[in-house]
């Protein structure tokens, strides 16, 4: 048999396999979302997201420690305020839940890189993502909110904010908001590319913040569309954001490489708590081995382009990482 291009002479060998290897991960490119509310003594289990939980500030400090072992150096904060009211007030409270946290986070790890996620939508009576006219979320009006909130985390020690809210003009409002009180080195990490997702459920139930009525159509993408995908992309570059990231990750890598291919920024990718809430269900059924099943879909969102990776998986895939199983 004549053939002298055989791809199996590069797949023959374990060493030889890690060197021709084209996408290496890095647990420097994990973020891990991490909840925390109010009261103490807290860490309660969020039921469809088994191994995640919500904490209270005083219990936070055992989640930070479990991930600075684990070699994870990024976390990103998600607050469960105790009131919320029509206008979100708790989002931009100096003393609310998030800025608080972003404080503690501070003081118990100061290496640790801490992000929030800038929304209303946990703060507010409705659990819509920003104020109401009517049934309608007034968007400029909610500029000034999510301004107000992002320049809060920051007051707070946030190394970088991430809008989570998809309003028109976020971006350009917080940098503005940002650069006139001199945080003009605090980079934003826009969710530019955030569609209107059913993968979104369990982390609904985790923060209270499913919408009491009607539904985030209005504001967060139709998962239908590509190009609007590259439009808010390019958009959100313009209005100076630092990283663009697209969410869910596992049904949206296309995506992830179109822009990944349609910028010169980082690009990152949001493994959602519907993905995780996926794969820990079959693994409990014993239908699909959790662990190898973790590791594939991590190294897809690399391959696809994201240069960093959020997940609730990031202490697990981190130590698949440092023993070899992926990287
Ligand atoms: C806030 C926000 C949501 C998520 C991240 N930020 C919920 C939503 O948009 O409804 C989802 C994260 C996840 O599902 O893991 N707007």
């Amino acid at each position: 048999m004549e053939m002298t291009v055989r791809p199996r002479r590069l797949r023959g060998n374990d060493a030889l396999r890690r060197m021709v290897r084209e996408t290496r991960v890095d647990a420097a490119s994990l973020i891990f979302p991490m909840f925390v509310t109010e009261g103490s003594h807290k860490k309660e289990p969020i039921e469809a997201m088994p191994g995640q939980f919500r904490y209270s500030l005083d219990r936070m400090g055992e989640a930070l420690d479990a991930l600075a072992e684990a070699g994870v150096s990024s976390v990103m904060l998600f607050g469960i305020p105790a009131r919320k009211d029509p206008v979100g007030s708790q989002a931009y409270a100096p003393d609310g839940i998030v800025q608080r946290a972003v404080n503690r986070a501070k003081v118990l790890h100061p290496e640790m890189f801490v992000i929030t996620d800038v929304c209303m939508c946990e703060y507010t009576s409705h659990g819509h993502c920003g104020v109401l006219c009517g049934h309608d979320v007034d968007n400029d009006k909610t500029l000034e909110l999510l301004a107000k909130t992002a320049l809060s985390h920051v007051e707070a020690g946030a190394d970088m904010v991430a809008p989570s809210d998809m309003m028109d003009g976020r971006v350009r409002a917080i940098r503005q908001a940002l650069d006139a009180h001199s945080y003009t080195g605090r980079p934003i990490m826009s969710y530019a590319v955030k569609f209107a997702s059913s993968f979104y459920g369990p982390f609904r139930e985790a923060a209270g913040s499913a919408p009491s009525f009607g539904d985030r159509k209005s504001y967060q993408m139709d998962f239908h569309n590509r190009r609007e995908a590259l439009k808010e992309a390019l958009l959100d570059v313009e209005e100076g954001a630092d990283i663009i990231m697209v969410k869910p990750a596992m049904a949206y890598l296309d995506l992830v490489r179109e822009v990944h291919d349609a910028t010169t920024l980082p690009v990152a990718a949001y493994s959602v708590s519907g993905e995780y809430a996926m794969v820990k269900a079959a693994a409990a059924n014993g239908w699909i081995d959790e662990e190898k099943i973790m590791c594939e879909t991590a190294v897809a969102a690399f391959r696809a382009g994201a240069g960093i990776y959020l997940t609730y998986f990031a202490p697990e895939l981190a130590r698949c990482i440092r023993e070899g199983k992926i990287g």
